[in-house]
C-alpha cells in the first residue's frame, strides 16, 4: 500500500481507459452518481441493452450490501461496479460466482496493491484483518423471460474516513496513484474470464489459500439463528463445511448465512 497524503483526488473514472486496457470486449457505462450500480444493472437488463456489461459509478446514493445493509459508496475514493452477463446453468450458482467475483477481486489488490489480501466467506475481501471491498450477487429475470446474473463490487481504495459505525471494520487498500482506471479494467477481465471459462480447480486453490475463515472459530446467523462452529473446508462449489459444537457437520451455502470471526466487529 502507497499510504496517501492530504489534498489527494483519485483518477477520474474514464470508460475508453478502461476498455481499451481490457483483454476482453464488454459494454461499459459510466456514471458520476447512481443509486446503486446492480439497480442501474438491472434496468439497463430490463432495457434489453447488450451484456456482458459493466455499469461504473464515482459514487452512489443507495449503494447496496448483502442481507439488507446498505454499502457507503462517497464519490473520489472508491470503485462501485456491477457486471452484468446472461445467466448460464453451470455458471450462475451465487456461491459460485461469488466466489469467482471474490478471487478476481483478491488477484487485482495483490498485483496493484502488493498486499496480500484474505478472503472471508463467501464474499468480503479483507487487507490487514479490516474489509476493504463487499460484493453483492444477484440472479434475477426480466420481463420478456431472460434470466441474468449480476455481480456488484465496492472497493475501498483511497477512502480514509469512514461512518462511525465502520470504525475498526472498514478499510482502504491504497493503490499506486492513478491506478482507479487499472483496477476497474483488471477486476472486469478476470470477471469474463471466469465467466467464459471457469476453470474452478485453480479459482478454489487460490480461494482456499487466501481464506481468513478456515481452521477458526465462527458463529454463523441463518435464518435469524446464530450458532457457534469451527470453519473446516471449502468445497468445490464454494460451500463452507463446518463443524458444530455437538460434533456434526454442516455446508453453509450463501445466500441468506452470515458469518462472523468469533471476537470480531462485522459488516
Ligand atoms: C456487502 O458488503 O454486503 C456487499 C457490498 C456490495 C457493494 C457493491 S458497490 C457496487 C454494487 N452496487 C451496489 O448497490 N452494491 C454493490
Amino acid at each position: 500500500m502507497s499510504g496517501m497524503s492530504d489534498g489527494f483526488t483519485a483518477e477520474p473514472l474514464c470508460a475508453e481507459k478502461i476498455g481499451e486496457a481490457m483483454k476482453n470486449s464488454i459494454r461499459i457505462s459510466l456514471f458520476d452518481e447512481l443509486d446503486s450500480t446492480n439497480s442501474e444493472a438491472r434496468r439497463q437488463a430490463e432495457r434489453g441493452m447488450s451484456v456482458p456489461a459493466l455499469i461504473i459509478a464515482d459514487s452512489q446514493s443507495a449503494g447496496r450490501g448483502r442481507l439488507g445493509r446498505s454499502f457507503y459508496s462517497p464519490p473520489g475514493t472508491g470503485l462501485y461496479m456491477s457486471f452484468l452477463a446472461e445467466a448460464k446453468e453451470s455458471f450462475c450458482e451465487t456461491v459460485a460466482l461469488t466466489t469467482a467475483s471474490a478471487v478476481a477481486v483478491a488477484q487485482t489488490i495483490e498485483k496493484l496493491c502488493r498486499v496480500t489480501p484474505e478472503i472471508k466467506w463467501v464474499n468480503d475481501v479483507y487487507v490487514g484483518g479490516k474489509k476493504a471491498c463487499g460484493i453483492l450477487c444477484e440472479s434475477f429475470g426480466t420481463s420478456d423471460g431472460k434470466r441474468f446474473a449480476l455481480v456488484g463490487i465496492g472497493i475501498n481504495l483511497y477512502t480514509e474516513t469512514f461512518p462511525s459505525e465502520l470504525d475498526g471494520i472498514a478499510v482502504s487498500v491504497f493503490p499506486e496513484r492513478g491506478l482507479r482506471n487499472a483496477f476497474a479494467s483488471n477486476i472486469a477481465d478476470r470477471l469474463v474470464e471466469y465467466w467464459n471459462e471457469p476453470s474452478r480447480g485453480e479459482l478454489m486453490e487460490y480461494y482456499r489459500a487466501h481464506s481468513l475463515v478456515i481452521g477458526k472459530r465462527i458463529s454463523f446467523t441463518e435464518n435469524g439463528v446464530t450458532a457457534s462452529a469451527v470453519a473446516r473446508e471449502i468445497d468445490a462449489l464454494g460451500c463452507l463445511i463446518v463443524t458444530l459444537d455437538d460434533g456434526s457437520t454442516k455446508r453453509l451455502s450463501g445466500g441468506e448465512i452470515s458469518v462472523r470471526l468469533e471476537n470480531t466487529k462485522e459488516n
